[in-house]
């Protein structure tokens, strides 16, 4: 692990539910910091808090207690237009589910963080973009495919659009959930070859939720959640 300070720091999360009368702590005070060029780990059995953890770190839901600092300032508490400018430029997310826009061509996808990102700058700034987006895609290996919908794309090719999108501002920090569930082996292992090797180069902190031992093996480092709290990985 590295001695500098974390690029994001987490300390504190609580997440709770209601859930008909009551209420289901889902994180009970969890702290974590992810460090420049680190890929950590995320591991728990199924309903531990991986997802909700991964959730309050992208922005995309808000603590009830604690807080989350990117470079030193604090981004859990930003309003809904600023939070969305953050993880346009900062946050990088790939889901399972790989939640590409049907709508848009493969290079629309990956644009759209740019577009937010670029807001009232976009038209001056729109064929510079699309170039260094279509090197991207040049990258992942979707050269070909750029100008595909995502239904006329294999699971595998979707999700390397999903990961040029999440990449394609060279955020700080990138979040995966876990990336390669709904894909079989050896396309699984590409994709995460591809994500590594990518996140690696640009020296992102990635924090990756996964079921697969041998994918949390590979890790450098490793969280590990028991209903909703931080523990010890097991042996
Ligand atoms: N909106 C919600 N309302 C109530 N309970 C919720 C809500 N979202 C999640 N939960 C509960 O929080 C717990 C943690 O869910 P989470 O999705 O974070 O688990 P996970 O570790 O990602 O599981 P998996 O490995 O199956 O993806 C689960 O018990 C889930 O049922
Ligand atoms: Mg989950």
């Amino acid at each position: 692990m590295s001695e500098a300070s974390p690029i994001l720091q987490a300390t504190g999360l609580c997440k709770r539910y209601r859930v008909g009368s009551g209420w289901l702590n889902v994180l009970k005070s969890v702290d974590i910091d992810l460090h420049v060029g680190t890929v950590t780990g995320l591991t728990g059995t199924s309903g531990s808090g991986k997802s909700t953890l991964l959730h309050l770190l992208g922005l995309m839901d808000r603590p009830d207690q604690g807080q989350v600092l990117l470079r030193g300032q604090a981004i859990h508490k930003l309003r809904s237009s600023a939070s969305a400018k953050v993880r346009a430029s900062s946050i990088g997310f790939v889901f399972q589910q790989f939640q590409l826009l049907e709508e848009l061509t493969a290079i629309e996808n990956v644009l759209l963080p740019r577009r937010i990102a670029c807001a009232g700058q976009w038209r001056s700034r729109k064929t510079q973009e699309r170039e260094s987006a279509a090197r991207l895609m040049e990258e992942v290996g979707l050269g070909e495919r750029m100008r595909h919908r995502p239904t006329q794309l294999s699971g595998g090719e979707q999700q390397r659009v999903a990961v040029a999108r999440a990449l394609v501002s060279s955020p700080p920090v990138l979040f995966a959930d876990e990336p390669t569930g709904n894909l079989d082996r050896k396309t699984g292992e590409e994709v995460l070859e591809l994500l590594l090797n990518l996140a690696r180069d640009r020296g992102t902190a990635v924090l990756l939720a996964t079921h697969d031992m041998s994918i949390a093996g590979r890790c450098d480092s490793r969280v590990h959640l028991r209903d909703g709290e931080r523990v010890e990985p097991p042996a």
